[in-house]
């Protein structure tokens, strides 16, 4: 969450790099605000349908939020312990901020009280996106107190995952065989719980674990191109790099799309918050990795990784364009690019809101469809996902926000 802040002027023209790749989907009339209601009534419709046969997962937990669409068809809900879980009540709030109509706001409350056990949950580093899209966005939202010691709380679940030697917050525990303390690039993503968690406890120990985790990875994900590596493993004695892989990549030595723009986010917001100007560096580095890649598509929605062996003809990813236009709505309020960032940012959000946006009624209500989970194990692949609907919204109330400045 980003409040109006100053913005550099943004008025100069642009001089876009020449890029190729068609897009996937015939151009339509962009999705319009009441479309976008229409379109989240109906995800509510169909939530309740699935949720009235009382799904659970194999290990029986409640399947509560909307994820994607099946490969059947079928809607997909996830339980409160993914780590896509806090997306559903995210995108309830901004469409409380964005029409504030109550109905929203019901719907986010309840949403949102549905994950609060989830602030003990430290199986994984996900904790950050889980309540702080959630939580975060209510207390943000509604200056409920009660919110506040459910997101100190998660704060405290997440640096209980940090290994001093290491100077990370360990991301997974699977595949323990192999790895000791893998970190991922997206791991960036959560820091905002922490930096949050400092301003209003004033206990410094969240930041410095915060800035701690961005220096490090600063140091050992990203390539002499810019672009950041998915995961590196450290070794919990010495602190050492083990091994750097790209799981959800195509190599790697490939750059996976989301990664990208997970780092291009995480960095930005880091500055928000430190107004350290390495930080703000490296997201420029990031931005300017992305938005002169020679396989960025003219219409600015990315391969789902930009080494993808079979360009022009790969999925694009949707939830990857989302996050980096909501990052360069940030970012152009920092950055001396500010303007060719604005623009850029714009770009994307007109082909989002007209080629890949759901046509009325479609995709179960999802507002979005195309975007790719994990291409490797052929998981979501061209489809609707919570979380390209909720960094969608975000780059909308942060256009708004920055238009009303
Ligand atoms: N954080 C997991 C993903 O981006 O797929």
């Amino acid at each position: 969450m980003i409040r109006k802040s100053a913005l550099l002027l943004i008025a100069f023209p642009l001089i876009f790099v020449a890029c190729k790749g068609p897009a996937p989907v015939e151009k339509s009339t962009p999705i319009t605000p009441d479309q976008i209601v229409l379109q989240l009534r109906l995800l509510d419709e169909n939530i309740l349908k699935v949720q009235a046969e009382d799904p659970t997962t194999p290990n029986g937990q409640m399947l509560v939020m909307p994820r994607t669409i099946n490969k059947d068809g079928s809607l997909s809900l996830c339980s409160t312990g993914d780590w896509t879980s806090g997306f559903y009540p995210g995108v309830l709030w901004y469409m409380f901020e964005m029409t504030g109509q109550p109905e929203w706001k019901e719907k986010a409350i309840k949403y949102t009280a549905t994950l609060e056990d989830e602030q003990f949950n430290g199986s994984d580093h996900d904790v950050g996106f889980r309540m702080f899209c959630s939580f975060g966005n209510a207390l943000h939202l509604t200056s409920n107190p009660d919110y506040i010691p459910v997101l100190v709380q998660s704060a405290k679940t997440l640096i209980a995952r940090y290994y001093e030697n290491v100077g990370c917050i360990r991301s997974w525990n699977f595949n323990q065989e192999n790895l000791q303390c893998p970190v991922i690039i997206d791991n960036m993503m959560n820091l905002e719980l922490l930096f949050w968690a400092t301003q209003k406890t004033g206990d410094s120990v969240y930041y410095d674990i915060a800035v701690n985790h961005a220096l490090t990875t600063m140091k050992n994900h990203f390539r002499p191109d810019n672009s950041s590596v998915h995961v590196v493993d450290y070794d919990t004695i010495s602190g050492e790099v083990r091994q750097k892989n790209t799981h959800q990549g195509y190599a790697d030595e490939s750059s996976w799309a989301r990664g990208q723009t997970w780092g291009l986010y995480g960095y930005t917001m880091t500055y928000r918050f430190t107004k350290n100007k390495d930080f703000l560096k490296q997201a420029e580095k990031i931005a300017d990795f992305l938005l002169e890649h020679p396989n960025l598509p003219d219409d600015m929605v990315p391969y789902w990784d930009f080494d993808a062996p079979g360009i022009p003809d790969e999925p694009r990813d949707v939830s990857a364009a989302a996050i980096m236009a909501s990052a360069l709505y940030e970012l152009c309020t920092y950055s001396e690019k500010g303007d060719i960032y604005y623009h850029q940012a714009n770009k994307i959000m007109e082909s989002l809101s007209s080629t890949y946006a759901s046509a009325p009624g479609e995709n179960y209500g999802f507002i979005l469809g195309h975007s790719v989970g994990a291409k490797p194990t052929d998981s979501e692949v061209d489809v609707p996902i919570n979380y390209a609907d909720y960094y969608y919204l975000e780059a909308r109330v942060r256009k708004m926000d920055l238009m009303a400045y």
